[in-house]
């Protein structure tokens, strides 16, 4: 996992001389305490909507404000960082908290908030296994979807890569408005009718984090990626087809884009694998204003979800709803129960799930014997080698425990050389690709790993190494307690296609239900209603799509992620990699239904996903194949062909938003933070468990409560639907009415459920579902209630 690197984010925003106060207050001693008073931080002030005539003018009444507070227009040039003048103004720039807090003060000024930084969701340790992603798309016409546009917020692109040729591609949608920003080895020539657009977006990084020269790393100064996540994802979107494709041999296959004739715009604003708030609303915001038709953030903040009204994300996302674009993105790969991030209804949550290939790479003993194994072995061994077990090979004053992880100077080397080593985990989030490095330094010529919780997520090493569960563990030890001299051969990696069941959760992938943390001010401020922590969408993440063991385009001077060579295409595993999947079909939805809004985008994908794996149950979780809940995967796994034409659908638009975000707490406050614009709630807001959303969740259900909902029917001539309904345990459900009748398209029914609980849920959540259908369509919603009396 990629550990978060920014510090826990200072908020500050505006507010009555009285809050103030004590907010100077909290602050102070907070700054007291890290005696970090004088520091000057990266602060984001967000001035809402604009009615300045160009760029320039704002980018000089900006000047203006800040030298206001700096004192000097020389002071405030060299504060400025960062310029917000289309959709939303603002800029960023570097500002002690004092400096801060006035600008907070002043009339035009929305909110002032410190950038913090994102990780990609992908876990270097997380190598995996490819998927040829989604296709289906055969049989619509290639024209229609060649002008989708998807915007790729990520670490650029590897422009070279055959998926980004644009062989057969008609002229650039007339329409967008993009460009091609050449930069350090990136020029004109590297975009296409394919890579439509490339940006790039450093200074927020750099603000933050020093010269990009600091890092000790290569890099390239322009939308040229030098990480690999970036082409990886962005190929996974709209990649070109290109044929006999594999991972030095591995998963080899032909690999394309879920729409391969879709235009990518590049928009890189992630550095050595983090992302900086300030650049992430820059990209966005060009993003919205070239006219992108789906945003794919593979990217988010460590759990928790920090509030809607303080988050990046959250706030760039609701302007691009608003504007008729849906943005797609990771949940995160933080693995347990309230991690999901990316929650805000107006985004696409996207966790991940295995596909049904395995990448075995065996162990056979002296006693032939086979151990199962996994992982991306191409290496060959060539004769049997003497097996050690690390815990008898400890470095003098090791303990035996400490030398069994084969971290760096625990292993005698002596007692490894020519050896395979047995080697084990310390804990899910250890480097598995250095333990091999280790065993390697030592003179080890391969390793066995027991890991049995990550070894559905495929490693690459620097020797023959695999993965083994426990069964297999306890096998092996049977054998070096019988055998004085145990040998075994480690067998380069076999494709095995057809496993089952698939899918399954992946172990990393974020759960929810959703969390929201308030920001430090809204504790002692009286905008928000509860302090605590705050349920606001309860079934999330919202969909499951591939993202264990992906085989996209890569970089290939990115070799750290890698067995060490240079590879055009790699394998790797995360939210990060299942993301771009559900962006995918989003833009084939988008492409057959181009007038359809993003929440009925949103409502295709998620009504006509499956729980369903192929061995007919119901999708289980890795490593032990445990049973799930909605707070899993959501509405279930994704389903391109099903999502094209729902039958139903299930719409809102930005005022039901606003509506859903009065009735969770908000106030004007939180509402013009969000939405730059001065609104007020309704007397008596819409519960939020009414946002005609395409799951059902009620998180503090106090006796009978009334749910309604409103679907439109798109499809041809009359027809009738009727509901199917798998009772939460303990609740009651009634559908009314119980047929909806349709004459035409475009028509809207609107229904009720009544939902009367029996029994309380003991502070866990039920769980069932409703299914309108017509016998053709299946329209399928969640329901997740946590019932606190009756
Ligand atoms: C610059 O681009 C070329 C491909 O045109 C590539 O071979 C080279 O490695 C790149 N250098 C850097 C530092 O990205
Ligand atoms: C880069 O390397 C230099 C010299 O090896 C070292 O002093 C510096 O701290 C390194 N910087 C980073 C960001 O790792
Ligand atoms: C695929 O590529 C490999 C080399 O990477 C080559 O040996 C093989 O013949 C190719 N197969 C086809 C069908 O072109
Ligand atoms: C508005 O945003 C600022 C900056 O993130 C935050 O400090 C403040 O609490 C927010 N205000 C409300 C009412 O949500
Ligand atoms: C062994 O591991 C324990 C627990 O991680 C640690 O406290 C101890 O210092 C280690 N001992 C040696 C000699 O490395
Ligand atoms: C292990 O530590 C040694 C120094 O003790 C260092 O030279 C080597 O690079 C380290 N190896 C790894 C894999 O970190
Ligand atoms: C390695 O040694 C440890 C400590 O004796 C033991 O618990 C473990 O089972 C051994 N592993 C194998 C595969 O034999
Ligand atoms: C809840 O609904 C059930 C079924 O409609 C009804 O019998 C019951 O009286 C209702 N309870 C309350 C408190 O309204």
């Amino acid at each position: 996992m990629i550990a978060f690197h920014g510090s826990s984010p200072t908020v500050l925003r505006k507010m009555s001389p009285i809050t103030v106060l004590k907010v100077i207050l909290f602050l102070e001693l907070a700054f007291l305490a890290n005696g970090a008073s004088s520091n000057f931080k990266h602060y984001i002030v967000y001035m809402g909507e604009h009615s300045h005539p160009n760029s320039d003018s704002v980018m000089s009444a900006n000047h203006e404000m800040l030298a206001s507070i700096t004192g000097s227009v020389d002071k405030a040039q060299a504060a400025m960082v960062l310029h917000y003048t289309k959709s939303f103004r603002g800029f960023s720039a570097m500002l002690t908290p004092e400096q801060a807090l006035s600008l907070a003060d002043s009339e035009s000024v929305i909110s002032v908030f410190e950038s913090r930084t994102h990780s990609l969701h992908t876990t270097h340790s997380w190598d995996f296994l490819g998927v040829k992603s989604i296709n289906q798309y055969n049989g619509l016409s290639m024209k229609a979807i060649s002008d989708v546009i998807v915007g790729v917020v990520d670490s650029g692109v590897w422009p070279e890569s055959a998926s980004f040729n644009d062989k057969g591609l008609g002229p650039i949608p007339r329409r967008f408005k993009g460009k091609c920003v050449v930069g350090e080895n990136f020029t004109l020539n590297n975009c296409n009718r394919k890579l439509i657009s490339a940006r790039f977006y450093y200074k927020g990084f750099e603000a933050e984090n020093g010269p990009l020269e600091s890092h000790n790393a290569t890099f390239s100064r322009s939308a040229r990626d030098t990480d690999g996540h970036g082409s990886h994802t962005a190929s996974t979107v709209g990649g070109s087809v290109v044929k006999n494709v594999s991972l030095n041999g591995i998963a080899r296959g032909t690999a394309r884009g879920g729409v391969p004739n879709a235009r990518l715009a590049i928009y890189k604003a992630c550095w050595f694998n983090q992302c900086g708030d300030a650049d992430i609303l820059s990209a966005i915001e060009d993003a919205i204003e070239d006219g992108v038709d789906i945003l794919s953030l593979s990217i988010g903040p460590s759990p928790p979800q920090p509030s809607f009204f303080s988050d990046s994300i959250s706030i760039a996302t609701y302007h691009a709803f608003r504007k008729g674009i849906l943005s797609s993105a990771s949940a995160g790969n933080d693995r347990l129960p309230r991690t999901a991030t990316n929650v805000a209804p107006w985004i696409l949550t996207v966790a991940a799930s295995s596909i049904d290939r395995d990448f075995d790479s065996n162990v056979h003993l002296g006693n032939s014997k086979t151990l199962k194994g996994f992982s991306l072995n191409p290496l060959k061994m060539k004769k049997y080698s003497r097996i050690v077990n690390a815990t008898t090979a400890a470095a003098p004053g090791v303990p035996p425990k400490n030398a069994s992880f084969c971290k760096n100077n625990t292993l005698d080397t002596n007692m490894i050389r020519g050896k395979i080593v047995v080697c084990t985990i310390d804990t899910i989030l250890d480097k598995r690709r250095e333990k091999s490095i280790v065993v390697r330094q030592g003179g080890g010529v391969a390793m066995i790993l027991v890991d049995p919780l990550a070894k559905d997520v495929g490693f690459q090493f620097v020797i023959p190494a695999t993965l083994i569960d426990q069964t297999e563990a306890e096998e092996l030890h049977s054998y070096l307690k019988t055998e004085k001299n145990p040998v075994a051969k480690i067998l380069p990696t076999a494709t095995i296609l057809n496993a089952e069941p698939a899918p399954r959760m992946a172990v990393f992938s974020s759960i929810g239900p959703n969390i929201i943390t308030p920001d430090i001010i809204k504790r002692t401020s009286h905008s928000f209603i509860s302090p605590k922590l705050i349920k606001i969408l309860v079934v999330q993440p919202d969909i499951t799509a591939p993202g264990v063991n992906i085989l996209a385009a890569w970089s290939p001077i990115a070799t750290k992620a890698t067995a060490e060579g240079s590879v055009g295409y790699n394998i790797i595993s995360g939210t990060s990699m299942s993301c771009p999947h559900a962006s995918a079909v989003a833009a084939i939805v988008k492409s057959c239904h181009p007038s359809w809004s993003p929440s009925a985008i949103q409502s295709a994908i998620m009504t006509t996903a499956t729980v369903i794996d192929n061995t007919g149950m119901t999708i289980v979780k890795d490593p032990f194949r445990s049973s799930t809940t909605p707070f899993n995967y959501g509405s279930g796994h994704i389903n391109p062909v099903a999502a094209v034409d729902p039958g139903l659908v299930y719409d809102y638009d930005s005022n039901d938003v606003i509506d859903f975000l009065c009735s969770t707490g908000a106030g004007p406050k939180n509402l013009k933070n969000l939405t730059g614009e001065q609104l007020t709630c309704k007397k008596h807001p819409t519960p939020s468990y009414n946002l005609n959303y395409p799951s059902i969740g009620v998180s503090n259900m106090k006796g009978n409560v009334s749910v309604l909902r409103t679907v439109t029917y798109y499809g041809q001539g009359p027809t009738t639907y009727t509901p199917n309904v798998e009772n939460p345990k303990g609740v009651g459900v009634a559908v009314k009415p119980n047929t909806l009748v349709f004459r035409k398209n475009g028509e809207k029914r609107s229904f009720k459920i009544d939902l009367t609980p029996h029994k309380t849920s003991n502070g866990n959540f039920v769980f069932g579902s409703i299914t309108w259908s017509n016998g053709i369509h299946r329209v399928r919603s969640p329901i997740a209630l946590n019932v606190i009396s009756i």
